[in-house]
């Protein structure tokens, strides 16, 4: 488990900062070598085993910090601590936060010291310092928060995504930070799995090219990495979103088909993008723990991949070889598999144990030393592309562009864009500003329920670290309608009945009623859920709500969808929010009173029933067929669904050709009108089907999209090309074919056939 709270004030920054003025520029290495693969060998040839093999270790900040003489007190690094683990065991990378969010300061404080203490080591190789900056940097007081990646994924809007993250890794690398652990790969197809909302949604297309956009925002382009980007780790290599229990890192079942059709795209289009790190999945798959898999670990991503970045393990995962999966008899044996299965760095993290034993194999004749060589040359590179050898500190320079005006609207657009309208009976959104209100819901009053986990805590349920001026559901909506018009029954529970009489009692004085469902904000294993119903008190609210006979609007603040039939048919409107981050609160009373009108699509199936949960791009025999199979595909809303305040009709899809050969390309176009009364935003996406194959055929599977706004009245034409790696899937023998016959192409209720000749 991770260590939690403390704080104390810290003693090193005064005298080191002033050794930082000296070295700054000064440039630790000063050989003069071309480029950097020889300055990497030249390296290479001076270290010693130990040397390297301190190059595979990651510890965690605990592993060089004081122990806290009191809850209350402020971290401190321990110089003596450091000073051994990176000259005694030298240590190539630390990683974490302490307890909590840091200021821009104290993050400046410590990396500085770590930084001019890797100085102070024989080679002067500095420190690869990694966070999880996963919506924003949210491990920094004053840092920008962001919606998590199921909203982004909501937005369907690359260029925005691409922008988040570029602005994200300026505000990591201002306070000293090179490497991201993200974005987040996994493709989620399993609700209960409670890291869903740290993905881009269930398709593997869309979150390719989100998680492209992603690793280009953060990394740049080009060898050297420019001074405000951070390396990119796309994490978790591979299948990790797939427990069949659903429950976090536990065993996932996943044929070699599968694996390549649904998991394996946006990894393979983050190595073609130039990702230059990937984190590793916990879990197993088909009984064996990814982190000992060489068929995976290098065989699937080294040699047919081609990634030659840096693969680090994720938390404490080799010792769990041991520990927990229990293929490896002891701690020794799991570091033996993992490193001869393919992994580069081991996020240890508490102990240098990895260090010690990784040496014992090489000197053992186990592992060879040019294995660990191979591995010690790829951080190295990472180390010289980041820069880490010219300049390891904090750049003085980004310091003020932290929180940035750009930054924070940038929030407020993803924040906006992300709002996806599941509902609107009879137009009863947008509301009017007249309107007497009465909130409700555990999520009204919440800053935790806007941001969800990993926000300045790892659960992100300290309400104490949020910024002062973060606005809750409640305060947003009487600053905006009057305080008056708002009245607000005090929060509930999560999970606990809160007094009902009173929401009856105080619905008398309003028209509507706004009941603010929201999840407990949690991750990982204390995140796992085993019912994906939505808390059964929070139902129950929602049913006094609807009878008082006052119309019900219903926002669900949530990290997957819960499930929420029994009370959906008297709500009149319902507006999944995601977790809209620090602008959250605003946007959302934005979309119910008519400021913005919304335009996020589900990125995910949300269910009707908990244990029926296929996909968008299920098999054929899994749709509804009311004679035999009442309980077939039937979700609550499909992937791609999300409403306007006004509407768009499709007219005309046409195709230049209806039968195309292999070596061609087809162009399909169609119209798109807004035919109500306010500008608005359509997606347009673009569903390919294969009517017939050799491995039975998704229903459907998106294969492009496109952005359009219109003014009432307005058209557009969208045009959508396909050639044959459109067309293809992977067949018998687990490789793309492309095979003639009979395919469809839809974009909205629209559809037109051609033939692959
Ligand atoms: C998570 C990773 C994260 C790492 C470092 C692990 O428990 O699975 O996603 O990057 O911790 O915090």
């Amino acid at each position: 488990m991770r260590l939690n709270k403390i704080r104390k004030t810290n003693r090193l920054a005064g005298s080191l900062l002033a050794g930082l003025l000296s070295l700054r520029g000064a440039g630790l290495f000063a050989e003069d070598l071309e480029s950097i693969d020889s300055r990497v060998e030249a390296l290479l040839r001076k270290m010693t085993l130990e040397e390297k093999a301190g190059q595979m270790t990651q510890l965690t900040l605990q592993a060089v910090s004081s122990q806290p003489e009191s809850v209350s007190s402020r971290h401190r690094l321990d110089p003596g601590k450091l000073e051994s683990m990176l000259s005694g065991y030298s240590i190539g990378s630390i990683l974490n936060v302490w307890d909590a969010a840091f200021t821009q300061e104290h993050w400046r404080e410590v990396i500085t010291a770590i930084q001019l203490a890797a100085t102070n080591t024989r080679l002067r190789i500095p420190v690869l310092y990694g966070i999880d900056a996963v919506h924003g940097h949210h491990y920094l007081r004053n840092g920008t928060v962001y919606p998590h990646n199921l909203g982004l994924a909501a937005t369907w809007n690359p260029d925005l995504v691409r922008k988040i993250y570029e602005l994200t890794a300026l505000e990591t690398r201002a306070t000293g930070i090179p490497w991201n652990f993200a974005p987040v790969l996994d493709v989620a197809r399993q609700p209960l799995w409670s890291r869903f909302f740290e993905t881009f949604g269930e398709d593997s297309y869309l979150v390719s090219v989100m998680g492209v956009a992603a690793i280009k925002g953060q990394q740049g382009e080009g060898e050297v990495l420019q001074h405000h980007r951070v390396a990119a780790c796309a994490k978790h290599f591979i299948g990790y979103g797939f427990p069949r229990s659903g429950k976090d890192r536990t065993p996932a079942w996943i044929p070699e088909r599968m694996l390549r059709d649904i998991f394996l795209p946006p990894f393979q289009a983050a190595i073609d993008a130039g990702l230059l790190t990937v984190m590793i999945n916990s879990g197993e798959i088909n009984g064996i723990p990814v982190h000992a898999n060489p068929k995976l670990l290098t065989g699937l991503l080294r040699d047919e991949l081609g990634f030659e970045g840096v693969a680090v393990s994720d938390w404490e995962d080799i010792i769990k070889l041991h520990s927990v999966h229990r293929v490896a008899e002891s701690e020794r044996d799991a570091v033996k598999q993992a490193v001869l299965a393919g992994i580069d760095m081991s996020m240890t993290p508490y102990t240098p144990s990895f260090h010690e034993h990784l040496v014992a194999l090489v000197r053992g004749g186990e592992i060879p030393e040019s294995r660990v060589d191979l591995s010690v040359r790829r951080i190295l590179k990472l180390k010289f592309r980041l820069g880490l050898f010219d300049d390891p500190f904090p750049d003085q320079g980004l310091a003020d562009r932290i929180g940035s005006l750009e930054a924070r609207e940038t929030s407020r657009t993803a924040a906006r864009e992300s709002m996806t309208l599941l509902k609107n009976e009879a137009g009863i959104l947008p509301l009017s500003k007249q309107a007497r209100v009465l909130v409700t819901g555990p999520g009204a009053d919440s800053l935790p329920a806007l941001h969800g986990a990993w926000t300045y805590t790892w659960q992100g349920n300290e309400e104490s670290f949020y910024p002062k001026d973060t606005k809750t559901i409640v305060q947003a909506m009487r600053e905006s309608i009057g305080a008056v018009q708002v009245d607000y029954v005090p929060r509930s529970g999560y999970s606990d009945v809160q007094d009902m009489n009173l929401v009856l009692e105080r619905s008398r004085n309003s028209d509507v009623i706004v009941v603010v469902a929201a999840e407990k904000p949690s991750v990982e294993q204390p995140g796992i859920i085993v019912d994906l119903d939505l808390p059964s008190a929070q139902q129950q609210l929602v049913r006094v709500a609807q009878s008082t006979g006052k119309p019900v609007v219903l926002v669900l603040l949530e990290d997957r969808p819960r499930i929420l039939r029994e009370i959906e048919r008297d709500t009149g409107a319902i507006l999944m929010a995601y977790r809209p981050g620090m602008f959250g609160a605003q946007t959302v009373v934005d979309v119910l009173f008519g400021d913005w009108n919304p335009s996020g699509k589900l990125p995910f199936t949300y269910p009707r029933y908990g244990a029926s949960l296929e996909p968008y791009d299920h098999k054929a025999s899994e749709r509804q067929d009311l004679a035999y199979a009442w309980t077939a595909f039937d979700p609550q809303w499909p992937f791609g669904h999300g409403l306007s305040y006004t509407r768009f009709e499709y007219r005309e899809l046409s195709l230049d050709k209806t039968v195309m050969n292999e070596d061609q390309e087809l162009t399909a176009s169609v119209t798109i009108k807004n035919i109500g009364n306010r500008r608005g935003t359509e997606i347009v996406q673009w569903y390919l089907s294969d009517l017939y194959a050799s491995i039975t055929p998704a229903v459907k599977k998106l294969k492009g999209f496109t952005r359009i706004e219109l003014d009432p009245g307005e058209t557009r034409r969208v045009e959508f090309k396909l050639d044959r790696t459109t067309l293809s899937f992977i067949g018998l023998d687990n490789r793309a074919v492309l095979e003639p016959g009979q395919f469809e192409i839809a974009a909205g209720p629209l559809k037109a056939g051609f033939i692959l000749k």
